[in-house]
């Protein structure tokens, strides 16, 4: 089959090459899937790149998110047949609850899903919304429980009349933003760029604040909450925004901490929670539930996710440029 693979000790993007290895034969408990489409995440080209937090032991397949056609199974499965459209848990070993310690995550350490055919056991995969394409489900695996976890799981469920904060138009951001506005609440954008503040207002955005034209864009998003204070914020800019962050929270009110795109170094004090009886919490993707529930909040509210292109197999390389460009909204996919 056809695939890409990172090689181990990787550094570059110009690294990942086209490669190809055995058809997999699906063991007892594994469902064998033709991938249709692949959807590219932060991570994955931070993984490319040797600046995630693990290092490859192997040379890997990259990516975590696809979207596919089950082609065979193993004697033992029950939970899917030929023909079903599925699309993969990012954490291989993660069903409900509280995360288990070796999760086991597509893209690294494990293989992962820019390939023709991928084999995992049944556990981990799911259902395809049945109101999307292959291109579309393909985009859910990561971004859909993070961005349903920060609103929806963790501190106070966001509820009809809340505000929520979206920092970034990136992925997280975008399904945030749609899952916030189907359960009835307004959002607030931050962007690097006007012309995509209008485009998420098309999405469904109230308002949006430029943070490099407006750097204290804290002081602008209080001022759109009439001194209030937002209710949550998808916080994906990590420690270098985490402090603004705390500022435009809203009597007890939460932060979801996910990203990391403002780099490692900042400052944020805890301490400023605690006259708000405000809450942070770590989000670490989900289990298969919280990718379960989304699928069906997808379907009931008829969600299309933001695509910024589809873009052919034999130029993955482009999709990770554009990806690295930061010239886009929502997400990038590759057709397989
Ligand atoms: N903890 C978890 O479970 C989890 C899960 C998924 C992702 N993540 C992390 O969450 C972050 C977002 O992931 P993603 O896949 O959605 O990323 P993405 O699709 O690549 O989004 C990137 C976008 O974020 C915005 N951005 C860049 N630098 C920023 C900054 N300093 N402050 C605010 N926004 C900034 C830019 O949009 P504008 O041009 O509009 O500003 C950029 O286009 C990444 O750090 C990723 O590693 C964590």
């Amino acid at each position: 089959m056809k695939i890409y693979e990172i090689p181990k000790g990787a550094s570059a993007l110009d690294q990942l090459r086209r490669a190809e290895r055995p058809d997999p034969t699906p063991g007892p408990s594994d469902v064998l899937v033709r991938i249709r489409a692949a959807a590219l995440n932060y991570r994955d080209h931070a993984i490319i790149t040797g600046k995630y937090r693990y290092g490859l032991d192997h040379d890997t397949i990259p990516c975590s998110d696809a979207a596919g056609e089950v082609v065979a199974i193993g004697a033992n499965v029950t939970r899917f047949k030929p023909g079903d459209r599925v699309i993969p848990t990012f954490f291989q070993v993660w069903i409900d609850g509280a995360p288990p310690k070796n999760r086991g995550a597509l893209g690294s350490p494990l293989d992962g899903t820019l390939a023709e055919f991928v084999s995992l056991h049944e556990d981990g995969w799911v259902a395809m919304p049945k109101n999307l394409s292959f291109e579309e489900a393909a985009t859910l695996p990561c971004a859909g429980p993070t961005a349903w976890n920060a609103l929806m799981t963790v501190g106070t469920r966001v509820k009809p009349g809340d505000t929520v904060l979206c920092l970034g138009t990136g992925g997280v951001s975008m399904f945030a933003l749609q899952f916030a506005r189907a359960a009835g609440a307004r959002v607030i954008v931050t962007s690097s760029s006007d012309a995509k503040i209008e485009r998420a207002r098309g999405f469904g955005a109230s308002a949006g604040v430029n943070y490099k034209t407006h750097p204290d864009w804290e002081k602008e998003v209080i001022a759109l909450t009439g001194g209030r204070g937002v209710d949550c914020v998808i916080e994906n800019g990590g420690m270098g925004t985490l402090a603004r962050s705390f500022e435009c929270l809203g009597y007890g009110a939460k932060v979801a901490l996910i990203g990391v795109l403002s780099g490692p170094q900042g400052y944020a004090n805890p301490h400023d929670l605690m006259f708000k009886s405000a809450s942070l919490h770590g989000i670490g993707v989900g289990s298969r539930a919280s990718l379960e529930q989304p699928i069906q909040a997808i379907e009931v509210n008829k969600i299309k996710p933001i695509i910024e292109k589809v873009f052919p197999f034999d130029q993955a390389l482009d999709a990770f440029r554009l990806q690295a460009s930061g010239n886009f909204m929502g997400k990038i996919v590759i057709a397989v």
